[in-house]
């Protein structure tokens, strides 16, 4: 299997346009060491040549560009991107889809509460239906119901509901419901490697519990660094937890959590400009590095499963 990293940065990406924190001005300014970074997305293959997008960033056209192997060139008008899965109605996980619109009818995997943020709230699927059209796939995570990819043989995906919220757009948004937001779990039965895929991730129950213990790899929600990221900043009132994001410090953070995990390699994504891991001299940054976990970056390419051709 391998998995392209096209996105690391969560919404906003890195550096944030207005932003002038001390990772957007230090990035800017060669002040602080550090990678830029385009929105949440990822690409996942088993031969290198047909791909399924997860998410579909408002960077979608400069990650394809930064990527070749998403343009095999086979036909004048050609992708690599086989089919997409949404694994949430968020604008930095949705907006790209408006930049595939030259091409055939995109096969779209997502829940039925997305489908419904993305046809009611910010109706992205109706714009849509006047150029490509959508071909949507239901997903459904109750019960969890594996589903593959035609064009990408060798994978199976399931998704699992994962505790959050819809978007602002949502006509729910105050009725958060389990498929909001899912994790999923990619799976190459050939070899039996399973990566565990859950930028949204904020809080831990018992159905994803053994997606965590059985998982060769984990790409998991590297938004924040404390809980009170964004309030000391004076940027926002709410904490991570309370946006559906488990900060990686303090007790039962995301450092504390995975240490119950000695099995899979661990890989932070969807990473908030705010975030202190991003400047890689940052005592923060040492002390993943210390827990054995990784910080995911644009171009980073995770290959495991080993299937001989
Ligand atoms: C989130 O996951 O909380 C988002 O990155 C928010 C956003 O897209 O603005
Ligand atoms: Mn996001
Ligand atoms: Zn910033």
């Amino acid at each position: 299997m391998k998995i392209l990293v096209l996105g690391s940065a969560a919404g906003g990406g890195f550096p944030q346009w207005n932003c002038n924190c001390r990772n957007c001005a230090g990035v800017r300014s060669g002040s602080v060491r550090a990678l830029p970074r385009t929105q949440s997305s990822i690409a996942v293959s088993t031969d290198g040549r047909d791909w399924v997008l997860f998410n579909a960033s408002p960077d979608i056209l400069a990650q394809i560009r930064a990527n070749p192997a998403l343009q095999p060139a086979r036909a004048l008008r050609d992708t690599g991107i086989a089919g997409v899965v949404l694994v949430d109605a968020q604008i930095d996980h949705t907006t790209g889809l408006f930049m595939l619109r030259e091409g055939a009818p995109l096969p779209v995997w997502c829940t039925r509460l997305v489908r419904e943020d993305l046809t009611v709230g910010n109706p992205v699927f109706n714009v849509l239906g006047h150029y490509c059209g959508v071909d949507w796939q239901p997903l459904c995570v109750d019960p969890p119901t594996p589903f593959s990819v035609p064009g990408v043989p060798g994978l199976r995906f399931t998704p699992v509901a994962l505790p959050s919220a819809p978007p602002p757009f949502s006509p729910r948004r105050h009725e958060p419901a389990a498929e909001d937001n899912i994790g999923v779990l990619i799976e190459e039965p050939a070899s039996g490697y399973r990566v565990f895929y859950a930028p949204g991730f904020g809080a831990m129950t018992a159905a994803l519990e053994p997606c965590f213990a059985g998982a060769d790899c984990l790409l998991l929600d590297g938004t924040f660094w404390t809980d009170d990221e964004m309030i000391r900043l004076g940027i926002s009132g709410k904490t991570a937890r309370e946006i559906g994001h488990l900060p990686q410090s303090g007790p039962d953070g995301m450092i504390d959590l995975l240490g119950h995990y000695p099995k899979p390699r661990k890989i932070l994504i969807h990473i908030n400009n705010t975030n202190p891991i991003l400047d890689e001299d940052s005592p923060e940054r040492a002390r993943l590095a210390q827990a054995g976990i990784e910080v995911a970056y644009d171009g980073m390419l995770i290959e495991g499963g080993d299937v001989p051709a």
